[in-house]
């Protein structure tokens, strides 16, 4: 017998960053932190686990048709909890097959493009859990999963459910606070969207796993974001969601990228992660916002130089419409360039 499970996971881009670990090895952030989940159906993973007790070997892993190294910290830490989870099952009802035992193989492969430059862990990690999980007959929960998720990849916590997330960063040593919840479904705000603008598809200088060592290592500035700015932007947020206020969600989404990228640029040494055509597009979005007379758009960037660029359906025109022709005239922008616009929420 092959046992077999498939399950998809979304893409993330966060409001309110998460960047800094309190505890490397749990994966514990130094704060909590806020997301808008992709739309499926143009950015996602899929992920199949099967077992069997005929597989010969270790445990494998395939991903985007390579294979892949399965023996790092993070996804081991992911396997031995779910296997873990499993055995525990099986120790209390015997007619269970013990899949536990079993070698595991895994198939992943994105819908887009790695050379898209998104940062696939979030995905590629949440689909992972639950796809064993799944094959596993675990009773758990999104929440639930998302504590083992966290293990693989801080932000894949928040792809474990689709919509306004928030990965709560919480205080325990042992981490079993530091967990994701919904703080809103897709369907709440269903009009709101994403476009990705790909500055670059190279892969990022300074992973985010060690960036954000280094700024909590030496960066004072970011000891003051973690204090006040990011609780601050939590509240605001969930609020501005609660309340579908677009200017509000805006202000807090550009205003925590630039504060997330000002840490980094007071690490010691600096992280650049934002280059001048990052920077054309912090300008077209203010030209676009001035030209409405109202904030109808909001930039943000994670761990490199791509845009993401938060919009609603109704002003696609003035925002998609304009950006690029705002773009047009901006050193190193590429024709070639490429964009995806999302249903930020499906
Ligand atoms: C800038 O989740 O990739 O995208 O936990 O070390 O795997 P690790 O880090 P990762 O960091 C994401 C950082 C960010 C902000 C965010 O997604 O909140």
């Amino acid at each position: 017998t092959i046992y077999k499970a498939s399950t998809t996971a979304p893409v993330n881009i966060a409001v309110v960053k998460y960047w800094g670990k309190r505890d490397p090895k749990l994966n514990l952030p130094t704060n909590s932190s806020l997301s808008v989940t992709l739309s499926q159906a143009d950015l996602r993973t899929l992920t199949t686990a099967t077992c069997s007790a005929t597989y010969q070997g270790e445990d494998s892993l395939i991903l985007n048709d390579e294979p892949s190294d399965i023996k790092g910290a993070r996804t081991q830490a992911c396997l031995r909890e779910l296997r873990a989870r499993r055995a525990a099952l099986e120790a209390e009802n015997s007619s269970l097959p013990k899949l536990s035992t079993m070698p595991l193989r895994i198939v992943s492969e994105n819908n887009f493009p790695t050379a898209a430059g998104l940062a696939s862990s979030a995905a590629g990690f949440a689909a992972l859990v639950r796809a064993i999980a799944n094959l596993y007959e675990l009773p758990s929960s999104p929440t639930e999963l998302s504590l083992i998720a966290r293990q693989g990849s801080g932000s894949a916590c928040r792809s474990l459910f689709g919509g306004y997330v928030a990965w709560r960063g919480g205080e325990q040593a042992d981490g079993l606070d530091s967990k994701a919840v919904e703080v809103a479904p897709a369907s709440h705000w269903p009009n709101m969207r994403a476009l990705i603008l790909v500055v670059s598809a190279a892969k990022k200088g300074v992973s985010s796993t060690s960036g954000m060592q280094q700024t909590v290592a030496t960066s004072d500035l970011f000891q003051g974001r973690i204090a006040t700015v990011v609780p601050a932007h939590m509240d605001k947020m969930e609020a501005a969601i609660r309340d579908r206020d677009f200017p509000a969600f805006a202000e807090v989404t550009m205003k925590d990228s630039n504060s997330f990228h000002a840490c980094c640029m007071d690490t010691y040494p600096p992280i650049y992660y934002m280059n001048d055509v990052s920077r054309a597009a912090v300008r077209a979005v203010e030209a676009i916002n001035a030209a409405a007379g109202k904030t109808i758009a909001a930039y943000t960037f994670d761990a490199g130089p791509n845009a993401v660029i938060y919009y609603l359906e109704e002003n696609s025109g003035p925002v998609v419409g304009t950006f690029y022709s705002l773009l047009q005239g901006t050193d190193g922008w590429k024709d070639g360039a490429k964009s995806y616009d999302s249903a930020a929420v499906k």
